[in-house]
């Protein structure tokens, strides 16, 4: 049996064109994605677009055109970002889609047999940029508009009938769950934040809205659509396959190993979408995982602050494997980060073109004066050698286990500390100096082409279209990234020839003015 994985991003409101914001969420995706791949898992990878709601009726209606048709325009832009930042998702949803709305409605019958949905009349505050209920404490009043305190979205009143979710009866199974399971939410920080909301007591959630109509209908009662989040949270099994438990998607992938969303959505993945599952008696999710924001300028980017960066811009104008090793590295994940053009800059001369870039053309430019073209055959490890060579197989395990954590911080600093060690080696070692002892020399550059390739395995689901460039030098395809070769010290095969591969990444000229 293949160890297997499932990770999800959010999926997308496509009431505007993906920003950055939805790209980070999608990168990080890809980059846990593309690691457990290449050790050895099976992954099943879903993003999608999020497409009912009175949010997306309204900004259908501003253009005047049908919701439906609204969708399919804006989706589309989603679905090509996806190759655009070069995702391997498995799958692509869409809640407009027949498959998810036969799950959302057997999930709605299962949540009515079990008797934890109920009919009444709502009335309260409503965001609909947010689609949330807020309670009274969660609004503030300022110049006479009111808004969520959290979002600073504003909120309308509404008072209409409305089906209830009974979410106050899971409030202690859920505590329990907490309590039993300390690696469901994370980061840590969120996780406090998450308990004591739902220790200050749930109410009942209005799951059903009559007022207006894109939506999957109420099976019971065509005058009501189900409200949006419950519609949402359900992809992540219907695209599974869901109700059909015997189905091999949803047999091998469920439970999910991860949700990846934003810090803001984190009340509806931590406490909603579990509620609904205990409800449904369906098994709950392994993790979720609320990153922070990327900023602009201390801000939230988003429409409606007119800050947002456009990552097709950034992509245009720098290429993405910079985009993608910027965005996982300068943003500590788990936290907020601000972006910087500046810092882009600074990342592509610092880290890829000097430390990355440059080892690999300079080890492959001398192996190809002084190795004839090839990858070295007389070689005979020193202890300088092997210590370095060593370290990659004695953390391994330990890389492993961070990624299990999520902790991205270690991994780019590993990667970083790594490039540093190998150009420190490479300089240290003068093999330019050892042309009369070839064996020597040999070592050095067999030792440093290991490293290259042990390197470029690592920085692959970071930077996959990079990696492939410098993994041409030892004609290394995508399907032979393996993780756990890279403990393997003699894995280039000795006299084969090495390629000349061209510049991998331009340093920027900076105005230092
Ligand atoms: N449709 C819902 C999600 C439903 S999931 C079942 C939604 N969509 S969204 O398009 O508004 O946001 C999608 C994701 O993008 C969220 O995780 C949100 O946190 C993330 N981001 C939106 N703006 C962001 C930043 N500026 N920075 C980082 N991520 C942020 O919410």
């Amino acid at each position: 049996m293949p160890k297997t994985f499932y990770i999800t991003t959010p999926i997308y409101y496509p009431s505007a064109k993906p920003h950055m914001g939805h790209a980070y969420s999608s990168i990080i995706a890809d980059f846990f994605a593309r690691f457990k791949r290449i050790d050895g898992f099976d992954v099943q990878f879903l993003t999608g677009t999020d497409e009912h709601g009175l949010k997306i009726q309204r900004s259908a209606e501003k253009q005047n055109i049908e919701p439906l048709e609204f969708c399919n325009q804006i989706s589309k832009t989603f679905r090509d970002l996806s190759q655009t930042l070069n995702l391997t998702n498995t799958d692509f949803i869409r809640t407009t889609e027949d498959r998810h709305k036969k799950t959302v409605q057997h999930l709605w019958k299962e949540l009515e047999k079990n008797d934890d949905i109920y009919l009444s009349k709502y009335s309260g505050w409503y965001s609909v940029s947010d689609e949330a209920f807020y309670n009274e404490d969660e609004i503030e009043d300022i110049d006479g508009i009111k808004r969520s305190i959290s979002s600073k979205s504003t909120v309308e009143w509404i008072e209409e009938e409305s089906y209830f979710f009974r979410l106050s009866k899971w409030e202690k199974p859920l505590l329990k769950y907490y309590e039993t399971h300390p690696n469901f939410i994370a980061p840590e920080s969120k996780k406090n934040e998450v308990i004591s909301f739902v220790k200050s007591g749930l109410k009942d959630l209005s799951v059903s809205r009559k007022s207006f109509s894109w939506g999957i209908k109420v099976p019971s009662n065509n005058d009501h659509v189900i409200y949006v989040w419950l519609d949402a949270l359900t992809n992540y099994i219907s695209a599974l396959n869901y109700p059909n438990t015997d189905d091999v998607l949803f047999k091998n992938f469920w439970p999910a190993s991860i949700h990846l969303i934003g810090k803001d959505i984190l009340r509806f993945h931590a406490v909603y979408w579990p509620a609904f599952l205990l409800a449904a008696k369906i098994e709950l999710p392994l993790r979720v995982y609320g990153h922070g924001w990327i900023l602009s300028g201390d801000e939230k980017m988003s429409k409606s602050k007119g800050n947002i960066l456009d990552p097709i811009e950034i992509i245009d104008q720098y290429g993405l494997d910079p985009l993608r090793y910027y965005l996982i590295k300068e943003v500590s994940f788990g936290n907020d980060g601000n972006i910087s053009q500046e810092r882009l800059e600074d990342c592509i001369n610092s880290d890829l073109a000097n430390n990355f870039g440059n080892l690999c053309q300079r080890v492959t430019a001398f192996a190809i004066k002084n190795c004839d073209g090839k990858i070295p055959s007389e070689i005979k490890f020193q202890d300088d050698d092997l210590l370095i060579l060593n370290k990659f197989k004695n953390n391994l395990d330990n890389i492993r286990s961070k990624i299990d954590c999520q902790n991205i911080n270690f991994y780019i600093d590993y990667i970083i500390n790594s490039l540093f060690e190998a150009n420190k080696y490479f300089n240290d070692q003068e093999p330019w100096k050892k042309k009369d002892d070839l064996t020597r020399l040999n070592t050095i550059v067999y030792t440093t082409l290991e490293i290259v390739r042990k390197i470029s395995f690592l920085l692959y689901p970071i930077i996959p279209e990079s990696s492939l460039k410098a993994l041409k030098i030892f004609d290394i395809e995508e399907n032979k990234i393996e993780l756990h070769t890279i403990t393997n010290n003699e894995y280039l095969t000795k006299g084969n020839n090495l390629n000349k591969i061209e510049i991998l990444f331009k340093k920027i000229e900076k105005n230092n003015d």
